[in-house]
């Protein structure tokens, strides 16, 4: 079984059958492909002064409350942002159930369904909001302000965050194969994809830091530790210490298993719940749950920027906070014909009396073990 990106001739053949691919389905397919992400200026901070001047202050309190009886919404929240911004931009289209042209959302997607934590602390900013100032701040500026928020309460130094983004009407769980990162990656593969959105490789290596807070599940590092290769059980590049004490955590996952069931292990167990530069030690040790979180200590393009870091944690904070700022702009709607203000996170508008044709797709996708294991350590391989 091959679990890695194949590096060489092989690769580009590979890539260049896989584009071919891609192109006759995108060919066929009668919806337009993803728009590549880029980075837009025009959001304003403070852009709720005078519409809805407690509108930061309510979130903040909201994420305060919610992280402080339960720890694990921070990290929750930080993922959400990334996840709704690295696909079609900071539109909140990751919160959406359902959408008028009946697409499976993408919150239905491998890479996000039960693995989402947090989602509850949006809904209930966004109820406060919907009652102090109706119709006024969009989902997508909820969720930009709850991410840097959550990073303040995981111990980041706070940044400020432009607001007037537009929420989207638009969201598709098959935008996410192929233009979505997964663990198996590599530095070569990862970095293409953050430039598609506009993100450095630099940015790469700052943003993976939000792997010092947070935790992930054991299937989605249980290729490092069980059947690794034809010549080694357990990935080499692992601390064997540590792999031994990851292999006692997490059994080797049976197809049958229940993904939801699976254990979720700390990224960084020695400051798990702040959000500071010992993931990057830990990275020089060789203590690190995905194949992607280890690739930057390995790859020499990555290692001195890991090195840096580990060094410096004022500086990782500094940077990680900016590279929050880049993502919190990529592909925002700006303008009332590109965007609503939705009232609910979970449903585009309605007008009164009008009717979308929702096509209910026949079933949630499920998400077996087997198909989880393809997904997340091949690359996202639809069924
Ligand atoms: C570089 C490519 C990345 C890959 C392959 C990746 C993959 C993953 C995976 C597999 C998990 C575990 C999810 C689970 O088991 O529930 C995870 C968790 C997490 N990711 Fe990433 N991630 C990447 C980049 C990022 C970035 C850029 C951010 C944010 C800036 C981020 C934020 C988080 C956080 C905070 C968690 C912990 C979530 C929690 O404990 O609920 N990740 N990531
Ligand atoms: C909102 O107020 C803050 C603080 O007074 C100011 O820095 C910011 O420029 C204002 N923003 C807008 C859009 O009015
Ligand atoms: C905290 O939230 C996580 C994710 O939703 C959940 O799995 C966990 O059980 C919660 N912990 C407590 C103590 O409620």
């Amino acid at each position: 079984m091959r679990l890695f990106e194949p590096t060489g001739i092989m690769s580009r053949r590979l890539s260049m059958a896989m584009l071919f691919v891609l192109s006759l389905v995108l060919a066929l397919a009668p919806r337009t492909a993803v728009v590549e992400a880029v980075v837009v200026d025009g959001l304003q901070v403070g852009y709720y002064n005078l519409s809805c001047p407690e509108a930061e202050q309510v979130v903040r309190d909201v994420v305060d409350a919610e992280v402080a009886m339960n720890r694990s919404i921070a990290p929750g929240l930080i993922r959400i942002f990334f996840h709704d911004c690295f696909i079609t931009g900071c539109d909140a289209s990751i919160l959406l159930d359902e959408t008028p042209a009946g697409d499976v959302p993408e919150k239905e997607s491998s890479a996000n369904g039960f693995t989402l934590v947090g989602l509850r602390t949006i809904d209930v900013a966004k109820t406060t909001l919907e009652a102090m100032c109706p119709r006024t701040v969009s989902c997508s500026d909820i969720l930009a302000f709850a991410a840097r928020d959550a990073a303040v309460a995981a111990g980041l130094p706070s940044y400020e965050v432009g607001g007037g983004r537009r929420d989207g009407v638009h969201s598709r769980m098959d935008d996410l194969p192929g233009n979505f990162p997964v663990p198996g990656h590599t530095v070569p593969r990862l970095t293409e994809l953050f430039a598609s959105r506009g993100l450095s490789q630099e940015d790469l290596v700052t943003l993976s830091g939000a792997h010092s807070i947070g935790g992930a599940h054991c299937f989605m590092f249980s290729n490092r530790i069980y059947g690794f290769s034809k010549t080694s059980e357990v990935d080499p590049s692992l601390d064997p210490a540590f792999a031994e004490r990851l292999r006692k955590l997490c059994p080797r996952p049976k197809p049958d298993d229940n993904p939801q069931e699976s254990r979720k292990v700390p990224f960084d167990e020695r400051t798990s719940e702040k959000l500071d530069n010992v993931y990057y030690q830990e990275l020089l040790e060789k203590r690190s749950l995905l194949t992607s979180d280890n690739t930057l200590a390995l790859d020499p393009k990555t290692r001195p920027i890991v090195e840096r870091y580990a060094k410096d944690d004022a500086l990782f904070q500094k940077k990680f906070g900016e590279a929050m700022q880049k993502v919190s702009a990529l592909d925002v709607l700006l303008r009332p014909d590109q965007g609503q203000i939705r009232r609910d996170c979970h449903v585009v508008n309605k007008a009164r009396g009008q009717h979308f044709p929702i096509i209910r797709w026949p079933r949630p996708p499920r998400h077996p073990m087997q198909q989880m294991l393809n997904w997340f350590i091949r690359g996202f391989q639809q069924d």
